[in-house]
């Protein structure tokens, strides 16, 4: 594997925000933030950023630079020598290996909903999905999610976007076009938020979003912020670990952990601010609570359809959350390639075939998880679980059990088997550290604890 490394400090950040900014924050906070009580989800979300969010980043963009090395083997070279249960925390490793390999093809699918809009905003009058035009936004999703053929062919062209980028080698790829489009697309999203304060009914969905209900929270809602930090963050997917390798070693990790935190976060923020308001101005609360994965794909379109022009500000949205959405695949396939020509010492060409094999059966099955196969509830031994899609339970499976686990390893990698303070001295090499407290107690004291919990109530072992 090559390590390219990044030209400037500058370059680093933009790529790891690129990889953290993406389907995540665009696609998955607002319907996870309007789903769950909306101000109340916001709030438990920024306190976990601020803190698990903040000690998880350190500790695998740490663990990437100490050790030069993907997931699999910086776990093991770092627990090398030691006996019995430090021994045994290799493991993690692998599950931070695994995640991505999860993650990646329903990702693609994703990728592919947002290929499709970019050519359907282009291509069909914007009136197409005008709240007036009663559900024809929502219909028009559900037929080209519904239809095998459709949503393969769009799940396959962003597959293949998301492999050209990586065939081109880390800097030449990655780099050039988050310099360029991470900017654009915050800029936009704010112009967007604007219009939406306009809308009528607008400071219901303001008020909803931004303003806590205590009544509305639960266990659940902790569950779903976190499987969120980790998704959004990119944690627990060996991506940040990866990443960490190409840095070097006088950089300064605080502060390109602070910068990437505070992008990720702010177009999460933003994005949730650009969507609520408009799904509680056009249905009420009521829709808000009952929104899923197509949330954004039903209700943008119905924005952009309010005003002169929208169907241009439409295209371009989605193709800068296409490339938002890409930049981030990118950095999944980077790791998956990563890790198999690393642990199967074969050539970088050979691996990237792998992970494209992978990729396109498990991403051609979730495709059909909702026309084929839609009576497969892979889950349906369980009873909460019982009517998961396929797309879902990959989601599930990964973000809200192997994640807390692989997190569960890379703690106790950093406090048991590195030491705390060997670890931070480490990552204080490149400046000052004025989070050093928040890190080491949330590592020290919070996160074990809170992540048993968490992954006991996603399994269902707690109600
Ligand atoms: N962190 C990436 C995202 O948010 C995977 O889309």
């Amino acid at each position: 594997m090559k390590n390219e490394g990044f030209s400037s400090k500058i370059g680093f950040i933009l790529a790891a925000a690129g990889s953290a900014v993406g389907l995540g924050n665009i696609w998955r906070f607002p319907y996870l933030a309007a789903q769950y009580g909306g101000g109340i989800f916001l709030l438990t979300y920024l306190v976990l950023v601020l803190t698990f969010g903040y000690a998880l980043l350190i500790s695998e963009i740490g663990i990437g630079r100490m050790t030069g090395k993907s997931p699999i083997g910086a776990f093991r070279e770092l627990c090398a020598g030691k006996k019995s249960f430090l021994g045994s925390v290799r493991l993690g490793g692998w599950i931070n290996a695994v995640v991505p390999m999860i993650i990646l093809p329903y990702y693609c699918v994703i990728g592919g909903w947002v290929t499709k809009y970019v050519v359907a905003m282009a291509t069909n009058p914007v009136s197409t999905f005008h709240q007036s035009n009663s559900g024809a936004s929502a219909e028009y999703f559900v037929k080209f999610i519904t239809d095998p053929w459709n949503s393969t062919l769009f799940f396959l062209l962003f597959m293949l976007i998301t492999t050209l980028v990586v065939a081109c080698g880390v800097e030449k790829g990655i780099e050039r076009f988050n310099k360029i489009l991470m900017p654009a697309l915050i800029l936009l999203i704010i112009g967007i938020c604007v219009y939406c304060m306009f809308l009528p009914n607008a400071k219901a969905g303001f008020t909803y979003y931004l303003k806590p209900d205590w009544s509305k929270f639960s266990y659940m809602t902790v569950v779903a912020a976190m499987g969120q930090l980790f998704f959004s963050l990119s944690i627990a997917m060996g991506i940040m670990v990866t990443y960490g390798t190409y840095m070097r070693k006088d950089d300064n990790v605080v502060s390109c952990v602070n910068h990437v935190e505070l992008f990720d976060t702010g177009v999460s923020f933003l994005a949730g601010l650009m969507i609520i308001p408009a799904v509680v101005a056009f249905g009420g609360e009521a829709a808000a609570n009952n929104s899923g994965p197509g949330l954004i794909f039903v209700i943008m379109p119905q924005v952009f359809a309010g005003f002169t022009g929208g169907g241009i500000v439409g295209v371009v949205f989605f193709v800068l959350v296409l490339f938002a959405a890409a930049t981030s695949a990118v950095s999944l396939m980077e790791t998956n390639v990563h890790t198999i020509s690393q642990e199967l010492k074969i050539s970088r060409k050979k691996a990237m075939l792998c992970v494209i094999g992978e990729v396109i059966c498990i991403g051609v099955i979730t495709v059909l998880g909702y026309s084929v196969l839609k009576e497969v509830h892979p889950l349906a031994f369980i009873e909460k679980y019982r009517n998961m899609d396929i797309l879902d339970t990959l989601d599930f499976i990964s973000n809200s059990v192997l994640m807390p686990i692989g997190a569960i390893f890379t703690t106790v990698l950093v406090v048991a088997v590195i030491g705390l303070e060997k670890f931070s001295g480490q990552i204080k090499t490149g400046g000052k550290w004025r989070r050093q407290f928040t890190f080491q107690f949330c590592m020290s004291v919070i996160v074990i604890p809170c992540l048993l919990i968490v992954l006991l109530n996603a399994v269902g072992v707690l109600k």
